[in-house]
């Protein structure tokens, strides 16, 4: 058995392989680590340049970017907004920090984005707007979501935390919806350790957007410490901007090392029963932020947990996908509507897990961890 007990895989490290070290070195040496300084505003154009944008505003993590994105918009008490089931809880949570409810969509079985077949069953008079999740890096089908969108005129707010640099019918993640959310975290494939951005080709948004994240101070004119609204800190620190520079500087590269990653997962998975990947949206450029798999358990012969810790014992990581938001106490107490029927969702959750998706692996790394799998399989 080609054993390495020595040798540990995380699920995810971050890869810092450009300019972030010299970057983040002379913010510090020149004293800009707050919010004022170059990097920050270099970082925000060349990532909106680079999703194909005109604006891009920078905020201190993901989850806050989804908020803002939504506040700026207006929306507030009473409305409601169309998210997935299976996603993480920062999607509703974000919209619940509004005083709006979401309402959730069960996953597609295939691609395992939102459903789009489902989403007008959800709509109501106080439906504001949908937010589609590129989720672990694959676009949704965004032609259907905006003529959904046209129809019962709502926004569409892409949250695009899982997915840099994916596209759909030639235009990138970012370019899709009326504005969209990324984040920054360490696992993600562009990062700057914690951070957000919002994007948008609105410049009225985009100025909404910059005055409800540093506290509704006025943009331009004298500061009398005269607020009109309540806005939030969710400034980031040039500091986290100047490795978030470094690394668009690197985002192809970046991404091509995530592809690269789930090639070699499916041509070393693809003749193993019971294994189930994702499929990509049709029309789409799918990053592959995480490689995730669903197992069917009888075919494989072993369930996800069985899976799981065969792969621990060898020190390869890995981890559950979500756990859908009809399931969540914290939606369920604050008045989401928890009633629903989710069985993509649920089969997701109870049957995935997610492998070692780090840029970084080596090629040697993936086989590895996909030879574990094969043995549990057969063992
Ligand atoms: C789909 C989705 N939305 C939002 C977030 C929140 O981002 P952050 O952790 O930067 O707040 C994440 C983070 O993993 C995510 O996966």
């Amino acid at each position: 058995m080609n054993s390495r007990p020595d040798k540990k895989i995380p699920v995810c490290q971050p890869f810092l392989n450009g300019r972030e070290v010299e970057y983040a070195t002379d913010a510090l040496q020149t004293g800009w680590i707050s919010s004022s300084g170059k990097y920050v505003t270099e970082f925000e154009a060349a990532f909106a340049k680079y999703c194909g944008v005109h604006h891009g505003v920078s905020v201190c993590n993901g989850t806050v970017a989804i908020h803002l994105a939504l506040a700026a918009l207006g929306i507030g008490k009473g409305d409601e907004v169309i998210i997935p089931d299976f996603t993480m809880i920062a999607t509703a949570a974000a919209v619940v920090y509004t005083g709006a409810t979401p309402v959730f969509v069960d996953a597609d079985a295939a691609t395992w984005n939102m459903d789009v077949k489902q989403i007008e069953a959800g709509v109501t008079s106080r439906t504001k707007a949908i937010m589609p999740v590129s989720i672990f890096g694959n676009p949704c089908d965004m032609d259907a979501i905006d003529a959904l969108a046209r129809k019962h005129h709502l926004f569409v707010i892409e949250d695009a935390a899982e997915s840099h640099g994916a596209e759909y019918k030639g235009k990138k993640t970012g370019a899709l919806a009326d504005i969209t959310a990324f984040s920054f975290f360490a696992n993600k494939n562009l990062t700057t350790g914690e951070g957000g951005m919002v994007v948008t080709d609105d410049k009225e948004l985009a100025g909404r957007c910059r005055y409800f994240k540093n506290l509704c101070f006025p943009l331009t004119g004298a500061r009398n410490y005269i607020h009109e609204d309540i806005g939030f800190n969710y400034r980031m620190s040039n500091l986290h901007a100047a490795i978030g520079l470094a690394q668009v500087e690197k985002a192809d590269e970046y991404r091509a090392m995530r592809m690269r990653n789930a090639k070699l997962y499916k041509e070393n998975l693809n003749s193993v029963a019971g294994i189930i990947f994702p499929q990509d949206t049709a029309g789409a450029l799918n990053v592959h932020w995480m490689n995730a798999i669903q197992l069917d358990p009888e075919s494989f012969g072993k369930d996800r947990d069985q899976l799981m810790s065969h792969l621990h014992s060898f020190g390869i990581e890995t981890r559950l996908l979500f756990a859908g938001m009809h399931r969540q106490p914290c939606l369920k107490k604050v008045g989401c509507d928890c009633s629903g029927a989710y069985p993509v969702t649920d089969r997701l959750t109870e049957n995935g897990l997610y492998l070692p998706s780090a840029s970084s692996l080596t090629e040697q790394d993936i086989r590895y961890v996909c030879e574990r799998i094969k043995e549990a399989s057969r063992g």
